[in-house]
C-alpha cells in the first residue's frame, strides 16, 4: 500500500505531515473524527521501516481513538500522532524535537489534544506542553497533570479480563486462571500485578531482555518468544504492539480468549472471523484499553477524582463488553463486528447531541 491509496481510502477527516529538518524525523497528526468533540489521542514515537508504515500506523491508531471514546460514551473525538524517528536518531535531540512538536500542536489550535503512547511518557508530555499547552493530557503531577496513563489503562484491562471470564463460564474471578501477557511495559506491568493479587497464574513474554528479569522478580513465568502463541493458557493478553492476531498466529493459539491492551491487535478485520471460527472469544482492543484515554481526560478535563475515574473506567469497560458479547452471541457475529455496531450507534447519538 502506498501513501496515496492509504489517504484516499481512509475514512478520517484530516492528516498533517511535518518533516523535522533538524533531525530528519517525520511527524504525522491524524484527525479521524471530531464528530463527538475535539480529536484526542496519544503520541507514538518510534522508528518505522518507512514513512508509509508510519502513516498507516497513525491512521489506524486515530480510528481506534474515535472508537474508544465513543465506546466510553465520552464527548471526545479520535486522533493520533506518530513521530517517526530516523534510524540514526541521536537521543540528545529528543527534547528539541518534542518542543517543535508541541509548537505544531499549538498551531492546530485545539483540533487535536495529545497524550502519551508507546515511546512517550508523562515527562515527555511536560516538555511538549511547554509549547503545546493547553492541548496536552497526562503531564506529570508536578507539572499539574494526572500523571502516567499506564496504571488506569491496566485497571481497565483487568476489568476486561473479568468480563471475558464471566462470558466464558459465568464466573468473572481470575483466581486460578492462567493468563499469558505479551509485553510487560507500562500497561502490561500493572495488569500483571492486579492479576497476581487476584490469584491468577501469570506468564509473560517480552522482547526487551531486561524485562525477563523484571517479570521473574515478581513471580511471573517467562515464556520464550517462539512459544508465545502456542502456549496453553486461559487468556492471551496482548499488551505490546498491534497486528499480532493474523493468519499465521491465530491457528497456533491455544487459549480460550484474547483480551489485552495493545491497540489494533487484529491485522485485518477478517481476523476477527478467524478467531470466531476457532471459538476463541475476542474482547475488542479499543474497549479493553479505553481506561487511559477515558480516565486521564476525565480527571483533567472533567475534574473527576482518581477514585471516580477508576470506578467509571471499570464500569464502562465491563458494561460495554457485556453488551458486545451479548450481541455477538445473539446474532452469531464476531465480537469485533458487534462492537462496531454498538459504537456506531453511540456515534449517531453523538451527532444528535451536538446537532451536527
Ligand atoms: N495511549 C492512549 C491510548 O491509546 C492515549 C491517551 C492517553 C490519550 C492518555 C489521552 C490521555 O488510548
Amino acid at each position: 500500500m502506498d501513501i496515496e491509496s492509504l489517504l484516499r481510502e481512509w475514512d478520517g477527516e484530516d492528516v498533517f505531515l511535518h518533516h523535522d529538518a533538524l533531525t530528519g524525523a517525520f511527524i504525522i497528526v491524524a484527525i479521524h473524527s471530531t464528530r463527538r468533540g475535539p480529536a484526542a489521542g496519544g503520541t507514538r514515537m518510534k522508528t518505522y521501516p518507512d514513512l508509509t508504515s508510519a502513516v498507516q500506523d497513525a491512521l489506524r491508531l486515530a480510528g481506534g481513538m474515535t472508537f474508544k471514546f465513543a465506546a466510553a460514551d465520552f464527548a471526545m473525538g479520535g486522533g493520533k500522532a506518530v513521530i517517526a524517528l530516523p534510524p540514526s536518531f541521536d537521543t540528545r535531540e529528543r527534547t528539541g524535537l518534542l518542543k517543535r512538536y508541541g509548537a505544531l500542536i499549538k498551531q492546530l489550535g485545539g483540533l487535536y489534544y495529545t497524550g502519551p503512547d508507546v515511546g512517550t511518557s508523562s515527562a515527555d508530555m511536560d516538555i511538549i506542553a511547554e509549547t503545546g499547552a493547553p492541548y496536552v493530557f497526562a503531564r506529570t503531577p508536578l507539572a499539574g497533570g494526572a500523571g502516567d496513563s499506564g496504571p488506569i489503562t491496566g485497571l481497565g484491562v483487568y476489568h476486561a479480563l473479568r468480563a471475558t471470564c464471566e462470558e466464558l463460564d459465568g464466573n468473572p474471578s481470575l483466581a486460578g486462571r492462567h493468563v499469558l501477557i505479551q509485553g510487560i511495559g507500562s500497561v502490561g506491568w500493572t495488569l500483571a500485578g492486579l492479576l497476581k493479587d487476584a490469584g491468577a497464574e501469570v506468564s509473560f513474554s517480552d522482547i526487551r531482555p531486561e524485562a525477563a528479569e523484571q517479570g521473574k522478580s515478581i513471580g511471573l513465568r517467562w515464556v520464550p518468544a517462539e512459544e508465545l502463541y502456542s502456549t496453553r493458557c486461559d487468556i492471551f493478553a496482548p499488551c505490546a504492539l498491534g497486528g499480532i492476531l493474523n493468519a499465521q498466529t491465530i491457528p497456533q493459539l491455544n487459549c480460550r480468549a484474547v483480551a489485552g491492551a495493545a491497540n489494533n491487535q487484529l491485522a485485518t478485520p477478517g481476523d476477527a472471523d478467524r478467531l470466531l471460527a476457532r471459538s476463541i472469544l475476542y474482547a475488542p482492543d479499543y474497549i479493553c484499553n479505553l481506561g487511559g484515554a477515558m480516565g486521564i481526560t476525565g480527571i483533567e478535563a472533567l475534574g473527576w477524582t482518581r477514585e471516580q475515574a477508576e470506578a467509571r473506567v471499570a464500569a464502562a469497560v465491563t458494561q460495554t463488553l457485556r453488551e458486545v458479547f451479548a450481541l455477538s452471541r445473539a446474532q452469531g457475529i464476531s465480537t469485533d463486528r458487534a462492537a462496531r455496531r454498538i459504537v456506531e450507534r453511540r456515534m449517531e447519538k453523538g451527532r444528535d447531541v451536538q446537532g451536527a
